[in-house]
């Protein structure tokens, strides 16, 4: 954080004020339930009314045991997505040893999603892809684990202090300052190029999967993420239809429409959550993809307000509906947003004269 411009100090320094940081992208916990209750799912009803035995991977229904494989105490609801639940929780062990920091944050599948018997399989995925990838804007996954009393496969990963981007958002509804902008947008655009340059698409690039944290911007949440032709090739390949997967916001046309994900799909994402930070509006009305383009809704796109104009073509061209017309666009729009306005740069060489 010491090298961070002042905008961002700024925007860091009012969030540690407001003391809990931690943000529910979609699922709020009813206000009693016990600490370490799961967000109930539709799937918890269904299997009541079925009677069924659990599959082996399904922890009890409804809480999960405070310990964890003997070692990591639950602590607290971090946040819950789509799929996943993720719990602060102390590395006992670790604590034993005298670590000083032994948090952790730990993912489960949510209920509705650990009910399948490939529930494992699904967060396994999402733990050996995202290993794949060491690089400081992502986060950095420990171990995958499955408990042996309640047949609990979780995820432990570093404890993200800071807050995603939908609730800076929330804070800067009208976007945020250009070098703010700038801070957040590079390192992010960074991370998804060196994902892809390792084979891995990431598939649901939202404002809720990115943290701005202590240590700056960490991309996360590769729970829909695929590796490449011949990436990982022991990994069985997951069908995601039956997940009703994609998030439409931030999905591109051609995946709504049964399509590949690919790094152009991740290029729409990312310049939608890129529109937003510059905007604080959603490019598209938060339409899905499918629906903009049917409304024609390019016709209506602007420059966001804190977009230096040399951004701006190819942060559009990134927006592009038609997959043909953004590939390529990554590089294009990582150096657009690295590069500084040019009455910057004018000022900065009259500086140094
Ligand atoms: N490592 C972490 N540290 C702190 N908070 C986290 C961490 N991982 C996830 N979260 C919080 O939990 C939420 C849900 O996690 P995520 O992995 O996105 O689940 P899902 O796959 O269901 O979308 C995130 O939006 C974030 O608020
Ligand atoms: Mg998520």
């Amino acid at each position: 954080m010491t090298d961070m411009k002042p905008d961002m100090q700024r925007i860091l320094a009012g969030e540690a004020e407001a003391g809990d940081l931690t943000y529910f992208a979609f699922v709020k916990p009813p206000p009693a339930a016990p600490a370490v209750a799961r967000p109930r799912g539709k799937g918890r009803s269904r299997a009541r009314k079925r009677g069924k035995a659990k599959p082996a991977q399904t922890a009890p229904v409804g809480t999960l045991p405070r310990l964890l494989a003997g070692r990591y105490r639950l602590e607290r609801l971090l946040g819950a997505g789509g799929m996943g639940t993720v719990y602060r929780a102390r590395d006992l062990l670790h604590e034993q040893f005298g670590d000083p920091d032994p948090y952790i944050a730990l993912k489960v599948l949510s209920e509705e999603f650990s009910e399948s018997p490939d529930a494992g399989l699904v967060l396994y995925s999402e733990f050996a892809l995202t290993r794949r990838l060491r690089h400081p804007n992502i986060v950095r996954l420990h171990s995958f684990e499955v408990d042996a009393q309640c047949q609990c496969a979780f995820i432990t990963m570093e404890l993200m202090r800071g807050l995603t981007l939908d609730k800076l958002l929330c804070e800067h509804p009208t976007g945020l300052p250009w070098t703010a902008l700038q801070q957040v947008a590079v390192p992010l655009l960074d991370a998804l190029a060196y994902s892809h340059g390792r084979g891995v698409l990431h598939g649901d690039l939202k404002p809720s999967n990115v943290m701005l944290g202590e240590e700056g911007v960490r991309l996360f949440d590769f729970g829909l993420g695929q590796a490449e032709a011949g990436v990982l090739p022991g990994l069985p390949h997951l069908s995601r239809s039956r997940f009703n997967a994609w998030t439409p916001g931030y999905a591109a046309p051609e995946l709504l429409e049964g399509g590949a994900l690919s790094v152009a799909a991740d290029l729409y994402a990312v310049a939608c959550v890129i529109f937003e930070l510059a905007s604080g509006k959603h490019p598209f009305r938060g339409l899905p993809s499918t629906q903009a383009r049917d409304q024609r809704l390019e016709r209506t796109l602007q420059a966001p307000k804190h977009l230096p104009g040399h951004c701006w073509p190819a942060l559009r061209a990134a927006l592009a509906f038609n997959v043909e017309e953004r590939s390529g666009g990554l590089q294009a729009l990582r150096e657009a947003l690295g590069a500084q306005p040019s009455w910057i740069s004018r000022w900065m060489s009259r500086c140094r004269r």
